[in-house]
């Protein structure tokens, strides 16, 4: 009983780092720092246009395709698609290979940065995230958790049979068996 508790809890502390290894997804600042910021900045323009205020400048249908495939766009005679080609000197901009999330959160930077900068508030908040603060349960969770819980039963159990073997021990010393 004992070994096999052992073990229970050896495992439980052996998945803990597992639990860290699950990667915690990019913010939309470090994703428009990895993807976007060679070319965009903010408020200036770069290579590409200055992106704040692009969620009032752009329905956001334009954007996400846009992102994903520029120049089909200019293909197929999108009007501000083709001006802006125009306006940058026919720069492509390459196709983004990020996901429909993680342009969301980017689109969410970009205009959290926008906003903060307009408004003269000197103390300014970071924006809370909820969306962030909790994270689907995944297989780590569970290796980790389920060791574990089993591991305290077995604890509760085996303190449970230390008292039933001593109350026995103690029976049979005072002769009452
Ligand atoms: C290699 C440079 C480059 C990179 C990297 C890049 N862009 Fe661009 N982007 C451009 C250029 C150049 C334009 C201007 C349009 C054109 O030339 O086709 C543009 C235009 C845009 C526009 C339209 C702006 C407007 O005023 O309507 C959006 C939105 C945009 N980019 C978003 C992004 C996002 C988001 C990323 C990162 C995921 C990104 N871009 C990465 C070069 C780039």
């Amino acid at each position: 009983m004992k070994y096999i508790i052992k073990i229970f809890f050896f495992i439980a502390l052996l998945t803990n780092p597992l639990l860290m290894l699950g990667e915690e997804p990019m913010t939309g600042e470090a994703l428009f720092k990895k993807n976007c910021k060679s070319c965009h900045n903010l408020h200036q323009k770069l290579v590409g246009p200055a992106l704040s205020g692009i969620n009032e400048r752009r329905d956001s249908a334009w954007v996400y395709q846009f992102v994903k495939g520029s120049q089909a766009m200019v293909e197929a005679g999108d009007a501000t698609a083709v001006a802006l080609f125009q306006e940058y000197n026919q720069v492509i901009m390459p196709n983004q290979t990020v996901t429909d999330d993680e342009l969301a959160s980017i689109l969410d930077y970009i205009k959290n940065a926008t906003t903060a900068k307009a408004s003269d508030n000197p103390i300014q908040r970071p924006p809370v995230d909820w969306g962030r603060v909790t994270h689907p349960m995944k297989f780590n969770t569970l290796v980790y958790w389920i060791p574990l819980t089993i591991g305290i039963i077995g604890l509760i159990f085996m303190l449970y049979y230390m008292t039933v073997l001593y109350d026995l021990g103690r029976d049979m010393r005072e002769g009452k068996l």
